[in-house]
């Protein structure tokens, strides 16, 4: 008979942690414990704890009773204002959960990190590319980068083994993240339609042509799973991309084609502050059309919006190693968007 795997998935209702927790359901052959500060409601093989993982008493308490947890999925964020201020509380979120699963589990097999492209320094400035796991370090603070250090040291000598995972912007359904590229589209577009103007890219000038690459959630789920549970991945870690570059110059047009909207030339502007005087706007389109009741603040992750169409350098990263381990799939991009926006309509959070 074959062996029932136990995950915990920090951070279940993240962009990707509740795309994790799908994922895990759909493959069969898992017990799934997630984990937020919200909780959720249990479902079949999936359970759900609330837990502050901020709070070294609250987490123990909490996981004390998981003794058979073997695999970690590490998805969680605290977001903070600079890159220093990420350090401690992504730091503790870890160390916390580490502590308490490695007292309270015997059968520790795996924990798999989630990180990004500021390991490479992408969020800094230009930096090179395509960025390699290789790659060497850069000027500290950086929270994902102490983050693996801190699992490098704990597993030696541990029975647990990690992985590191590296996707670039990640795109899925979610509502009420920080960081959340597809959303932010999608709202603006909806937006724009609905006062009646262009779909104009708000990014700087030199990013509507500078490459860059996504990263679909599902695709990203199923990397995350199957580093983790593929031996020869222990210790490494891996870019996961779409496997498709684009420019928002060939990109733009097509998500205003999606939307049935002109496209007219770029007008670089501040996300944050155009749309802050919108939730108005957005409360009556609700109205209007029906949609579920979504609090503007839970659609509307500007401030991430102008983070992503600020960078005027290329953006991407070698995904070979994960296809050199054994790792194939590939998602086109444009698709991934049109689908998302598709799933939006679907669940009626956008017109
Ligand atoms: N999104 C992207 O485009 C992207 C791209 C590259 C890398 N990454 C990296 O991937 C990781 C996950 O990002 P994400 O975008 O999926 O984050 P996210 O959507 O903000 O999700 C964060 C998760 O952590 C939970 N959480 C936050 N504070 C908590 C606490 N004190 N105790 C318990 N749970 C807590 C949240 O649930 P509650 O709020 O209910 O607690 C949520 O489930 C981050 O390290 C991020 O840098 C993200």
């Amino acid at each position: 008979m074959e062996r029932r795997r136990v995950a915990v998935v920090v951070g279940a209702h993240g962009v990707i942690g509740g795309k994790l927790v799908e994922h895990l359901k759909e493959t069969g052959g898992w017990d799934i414990v997630g984990l937020s500060r919200r909780g959720g409601v249990d479902d079949g093989r999936v359970r759900h704890i609330a837990v502050d993982l901020l709070d070294t008493k609250d987490t123990y308490e909490k996981l004390a009773s998981l003794h058979d947890v073997t695999h970690v999925f590490y998805a969680a964020y605290q977001d903070r204002p600079t890159w220093a201020e990420l350090v401690p509380p992504n730091l503790a979120m870890l160390t916390n959960v580490v502590d308490a699963l490695e007292a309270a589990s015997d059968n520790l097999e795996h924990i798999s990190l989630m990180q990004g492209y500021k390991v490479y320094g992408a969020h800094l400035g230009p930096f090179e590319t395509p960025a390699r796991e290789s790659d060497p370090g850069h000027m500290p603070p950086e929270f994902n980068v102490d983050q693996q250090t801190f699992l490098e040291t704990r597993s030696v000598g541990a029975r647990w083994n990690w992985t590191a995972i590296r996707p670039s912007v990640v795109c899925g359904y979610r509502l009420g993240n920080p960081m959340n590229l597809a959303t932010v589209i999608a709202v603006y577009a909806s937006m724009s339609k609905e006062l009646g103007v262009p779909l104009r890219f708000p990014g700087a000038r030199g990013a509507y042509s500078s490459l860059l690459e996504m990263t679909d959630a599902g695709l990203l789920a199923e990397a995350t799973v199957w580093a983790a549970t593929t031996p020869e991945c222990a210790g490494q870690a891996f870019n996961i991309n779409n496997g498709d570059l684009f420019r928002w110059e060939t990109m733009w047009p097509r998500i205003a084609a999606y939307f049935d909207l002109p496209v007219a030339a770029p007008l670089h502007m501040s996300l944050s502050d155009t749309m802050a005087d919108k939730e108005s706007l957005w409360n009556s389109m609700v109205d209007r059309y029906d949609l579920a009741p979504t609090a503007y603040a839970d659609v509307a992750a500007w401030p991430f919006g102008d983070f992503v169409f600020g960078w005027d350098y290329d953006f991407f990263a070698d995904g070979s190693k994960a296809r050199r381990f054994g790792f194939h799939r590939y998602v086109e991009t444009e698709k991934m968007f049109t689908d998302i926006f598709s799933d939006l309509r679907r669940r009626r959070v956008i017109p």
